[in-house]
């Protein structure tokens, strides 16, 4: 029995999907202890967008570590908070006309989510939360009990005041009667403060929302005084290409729930962002321990400066999404008997093989191939593929030769 198996909680989980032990990284690649190399187009379930051991973020975090620069602060004053406050505010904010203040947070996602669900019931006096079938927002009791796609999980208390929606991917009237009944009715007789999305679901199966949706959602919850919270987690920091997986759609958000990717280093970090007219907390309402990772906001601010002082990563980041749907998409062609569906926005990409076995069998075929990629969405039916956005094309089109190759292996054994 090797020291995982001895000493380590029965909880594990992506350890049984890829049975070797990781010793080095950089870019899109990992390494086992053996030196055997992995393409990574699970890239930390979306926190290293920026690559494994990103070597100009890695200068800078080794920097700090060098200086004396404090790591801890919790939420006081530091001069590496200031910089990525002033940089966020002059790279992202500002430049997208969004007049929103940081809130910093302990550095899940989860917490996030908590701490956004808190303001809006603070703000609306109203406690009933409005979600998505397909929706994932963290473990933490009540972002679990707000994630519709926890469902089936007996362990995961749902605390009897959330309501989920179908997912929208393409409007019809029917789905506005259905979101404004809802919202008028409330759920088990409370009223409904909170909508709580994510534009584009990560975990629901790599699927946007149409965004004519997204605007009637927002005109919808002003007329009601509903709070609209974008869980951007997963599919934010330039995942769908743009930095926001909610641009251009209209959704405009009182709040945003950013974590994952936005130290670009993959260290622990998380923050709100929060309308400036919506922030009535008070001094201390919510803490959190951990708020304060000085080494993230300094790779962080390096992050937002490197990648998004223009707008060439974006269009990049488009580009290589559409090489993506396209392999799926002749994946898809190749087996059609078999009905596969292509899903995905920039680099959030999906396959849905509307299979569970299937869908692991192939994962499993692509891990002895070296390429490591991942299942979401209901039933675990979707090979989902969300590789560094900076994955070279070179990469990008070997990994996806390699899922093709997977495919092959095991489709043309289903077919026959
Ligand atoms: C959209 C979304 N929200 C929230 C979370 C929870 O984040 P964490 O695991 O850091 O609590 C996740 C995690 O996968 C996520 O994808």
């Amino acid at each position: 029995m090797n020291a995982f198996e001895q000493f380590e909680s029965n909880v594990r989980y992506y350890c049984r999907r890829w049975p070797v032990v990781f010793a080095t990284s950089h870019g899109s690649t990992i390494f086992d202890e053996d030196s055997k190399a992995y393409l990574d187009f699970f890239a930390g379930a979306g926190v290293l967008s920026y690559g494994h051991n990103n070597p100009v973020l890695v200068e800078v975090a080794l920097s700090h570590l060098r200086s004396g620069k404090l790591l801890h602060s919790l939420d006081t004053f530091t001069v590496e908070k200031r910089e990525f406050l002033t940089t966020f505010e002059d790279l992202i904010l500002e430049p997208r006309d969004m007049d929103m203040v940081v809130q910093t947070v302990g550095p899940t996602g989860a917490t996030a989510v908590e701490a956004a669900l808190q303001l809006a019931q603070r703000l609306t006096g109203k406690r009933a939360v409005l979600g998505f079938a397909g929706g994932y927002h963290g473990m933490s009791y009540r972002a679990a009990s707000v994630s519709a796609s926890m469902e089936g999980r007996e362990t995961v208390a749902h605390i009897g005041d959330f309501v989920a929606l179908p997912f929208v991917k393409q409007m019809t009237n029917d789905d506005l009667d259905l979101l404004d009944r809802t919202l008028r009715a409330g759920v088990d007789g409370q009223k409904i403060g909170a909508i709580l999305l994510e534009a584009t679901q990560g975990e629901g199966g790599a699927r946007a929302f149409d965004p004519a949706y997204l605007a009637a959602l927002r005109t919808k919850a002003t007329e009601l005084g509903i709070m609209v919270i974008a869980d951007e987690v997963q599919a934010g920091v330039g995942r769908t290409g743009a930095f926001f997986s909610f641009e251009g759609s209209g959704l405009d958000p009182d709040i945003v729930c950013l974590s994952k990717a936005i130290s670009g280093l993959g260290l622990p970090m998380a923050i709100n962002l929060i309308r400036r007219d919506l922030d009535t907390w008070n001094a201390g309402e919510f803490t959190g321990t951990f708020r304060g990772n000085n080494l993230a906001f300094a790779t962080s601010t390096k992050m937002l400066q490197t990648y998004w002082s223009d707008n060439l990563f974006e269009q990049d980041t488009k580009y290589k999404g559409i090489i993506v749907r396209e392999a799926l998409q002749t994946i898809a062609n190749t087996y059609e008997e078999l009905d596969f569906t292509v899903n995905g926005n920039g680099l959030l990409c999906g396959l849905n093989v509307k299979n569970t076995e299937l869908a692991d069998r192939v994962t499993r075929a692509a891990f002895d191939r070296q390429l490591i990629v991942e299942t979401c969405g209901a039933g675990d039916q979707v090979v989902k593929l969300l590789p560094p956005l900076t994955t070279t094309d070179d990469e990008l089109r070997e990994g996806l030769q390699r899922l093709s190759d997977a495919f092959a292996e095991v489709c043309v054994a289903s077919v026959a």
